[in-house]
């Protein structure tokens, strides 16, 4: 594993995997920081994708691993943070890619319907996969201006007035 910092949480749904994950990247040398829940009780998945999107999104870490029955609705939470790009992941292949292509910087992962060997090899796949750059980066670089445009003018308008996408009609089989 890379020389990172990780902050990871769950939700009641995903504290099992939450658990053994840690401690499996301890073993492995992993400044990881556990932001709960610290046992099994019911709780909100957004209270604790929100600690762990703070922490990517201010670089108090690099890296983001949340936990819940199928990940989604961390992955909701977690994208409403500057900078955070969170990617819900069921495959290695999947984590590859929301590496390579997306620069994601935050995993969300389902303890309901992944076992917990697949999500560690999810997750050494996202550890392990560098950024592509190249054509990736300026699709990234679009995903940033849309939130320097939320966050300066409370809109996206400019970014809609500024990009030319090609709209493409029904008729042309898009
Ligand atoms: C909890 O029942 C479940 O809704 C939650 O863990 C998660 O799957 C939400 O996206």
């Amino acid at each position: 594993m890379p020389d990172i910092s990780v902050a990871i949480a769950s939700d009641h749904a995903g504290y099992e995997q939450k658990r053994q994950i840690v401690a499996w990247m301890l073993l492995l040398g992993v400044d990881i920081h556990d932001l709960g829940p610290y046992d099994d009780s019911s709780v909100d998945y957004p209270d604790y994708a929100a600690l762990v999107a703070y922490e990517v999104s201010e670089k108090i870490a690099d890296r983001g691993v949340l936990i819940c029955g199928t990940g989604i609705g961390m992955a909701m939470t977690a994208n409403k943070f500057s900078g955070v790009r969170a990617a819900n992941v069921t495959t290695p292949e999947f984590a590859k890619l929301a590496r390579e292509h997306n620069d994601a910087n935050v995993i969300t992962l389902s303890g309901r319907f992944v076992d917990l060997e697949t999500n560690k090899q999810i997750l050494k796949s996202f550890f392990s996969t560098p950024f592509g750059k190249g054509r990736h980066t300026g699709r990234v670089d679009k995903i940033t201006a849309i939130e320097q445009d939320l966050r300066e003018t409370g809109s996206t308008s400019s970014f809609i007035r500024k990009s030319k996408p090609s709209k493409g009609k029904v008729s042309d089989g898009i």
